[in-house]
């Protein structure tokens, strides 16, 4: 093994199921209107995934563009890190299902939990493997089928979340170039405020937890926001100064696509301006562990980020957790 070499994003995929499901369509299946879910989300559509497609099904179609963008095939592949709260199932891993879709069943393959900051746990993760000489070439996708997590009674969270995965290859990279620093953080004392209830081993699935709603997604919206407002802005400033950066210097600002309100308050207190972010969540909602990495290949396919281009990676969820990556963009 060779001693910690430079490790970035080799190429990027995501994917979004076929069927949108819009503002009006929510209008006949719970108390809401548009105006209501624009103004407190910024959400206008979010995609919903078909009976027949699972998050491991999500998860290859996201891979095959990353692949392809890296110009590497499967068979380059040595480790595979899936993150998701909505795998398909308990065991085995999500990311044991997506290698031997992929044809690669014999590299180590885990899923990695940390709700919607999955992604950004995810790359920090498989760029120490990386800078560490353990593996080559490591496929990082951050997957969710959360439309069959939320309780579609619930008006205040069954508009919020929509289906996607956002895929990456990480790999070696020049030197001075790819992930420069990552911060990482959690608070478990405040994991009741958004949480699914029933379905572990702490409170069983029965008939009750199902009509009750505790087998279902859980927020207490005000509380969520206001942590996710400190704790991203937080989190973003101490990964850009182990970085030596602050946030004049970022040009790509990709946050967790939860709520545009969100997005904005974060981004106002790092003075970056609206021309330095990218944000998608009018179109697809809040895809927890998917959201950062379907966001981040849109903006590379629009040619929004180019090589020398410090890009930020930032991510609050249940936990609570919360990461940023900062990345000096390598291709
Ligand atoms: O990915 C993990 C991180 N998750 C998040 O970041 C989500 C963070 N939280 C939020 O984005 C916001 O708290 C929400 C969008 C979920 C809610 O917005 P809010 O401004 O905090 O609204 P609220 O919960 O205070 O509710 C205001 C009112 C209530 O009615 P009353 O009590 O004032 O009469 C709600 O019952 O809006 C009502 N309401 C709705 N009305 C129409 C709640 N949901 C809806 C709805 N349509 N879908």
């Amino acid at each position: 093994m060779s001693i910690l070499r430079s490790a970035g994003i080799l190429g990027t995929g995501h994917y979004a199921p076929e069927k949108i499901l819009t503002n009006e369509d929510l209008e006949k299946i719970v108390d809401t209107n548009d105006e209501w879910i624009r103004t407190r989300t910024g959400i206008e559509t979010r995609h919903i995934a078909a009976d027949d497609e699972n998050t491991s099904d999500l998860c290859v179609k996201a891979v095959e563009k990353a692949l392809e963008a890296a110009h590497l095939t499967a068979q380059d592949i040595d480790f595979v890190i899936v993150a998701t709260t909505s795998p398909d199932y308990i065991v085995p891993s999500t990311a044991c299902m997506l290698q031997n879709k992929l044809g690669i069943s014999h590299v180590g393959a885990m899923d990695l939990t940390a709700a919607c900051s999955g992604y950004v746990y995810a790359l920090a993760v498989a760029s120490q493997m990386v800078k560490s000489g353990m593996y080559e070439h490591i496929l990082i996708v951050g997957a969710e089928i959360l439309s069959r997590l939320v309780n579609w009674k619930d008006r205040s969270t069954c508009i919020l979340f929509g289906d996607g995965a956002g895929a990456a290859v990480v790999g070696p990279t020049d030197e001075g170039y790819g992930l420069l620093s990552s911060d990482l953080g959690a608070d478990g004392s405040l994991g009741s405020i958004l949480s699914i209830p029933a379905g572990g081993t702490a409170e069983r699935i029965t008939q009750e937890s199902i009509d009750s709603g505790r087998a279902y997604v859980h927020m207490e919206g005000q509380e969520v926001f206001k942590a996710a407002v400190r704790h991203m802005g937080k989190t973003t400033v101490a990964a850009l100064e182990k970085a030596g950066l602050s946030g004049k210097d970022v040009d790509m600002f990709i946050a967790h696509q939860a709520n545009d309100r969100i997005i904005q308050a974060v981004a106002k207190r790092l003075k970056v301006p609206e021309d330095k972010m990218y944000v998608n969540v009018n179109r697809y909602g809040n895809t927890s562990a998917a959201s950062v990495g379907i966001a981040l290949d849109e903006a590379v396919r629009k040619g929004r980020i180019k090589r020398g281009d410090i890009v930020v990676l930032s991510a609050f969820g249940s936990g609570l957790t919360w990461g940023c990556d900062v990345l000096k963009w390598n291709y």
